[in-house]
């Protein structure tokens, strides 16, 4: 089991699921965060965390975003653990609006 980050996350990156994450298990582009699922412990802290609710369950993701389990899977190993929370996207408020958040 793991928690999926999804394209939700795409173009915000709030960051407020790093901050509570207790093992850093993520990882990030420019773009967005992965979870790396050998890390995660399926805790469930971030899920509520996240503005624009990104992150699912493995187990409850929505079929438009069942591409992103094997996705955060495979871009997490090649890429920096972010472990601190940082500044949102440039453009990120306008995004969250337009996902209706
Ligand atoms: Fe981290 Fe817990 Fe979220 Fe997994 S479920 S990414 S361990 S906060
Ligand atoms: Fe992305 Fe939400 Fe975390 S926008 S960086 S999953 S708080």
């Amino acid at each position: 089991m793991t928690f999926v980050v999804t394209s939700n996350c795409r173009g915000c990156r709030f960051t407020d699921c790093v901050a509570v994450c207790p093992v850093e298990c993520f990882h990030g582009d420019g773009e967005m965060l992965y979870i790396d699922p050998d890390e995660c412990i399926d805790c469930g802290a971030c899920v509520p965390e996240c503005p624009v609710e990104a992150i699912f369950d493995e187990a409850q993701l929505p079929k438009a975003e069942e591409k992103w389990l094997k996705l955060n899977a495979e871009l997490a190993r090649n890429l920096p653990v972010i472990a601190e929370q940082g500044d949102p996207l440039p453009g990120a408020q306008k995004r969250k609006e337009e996902l209706g958040f």
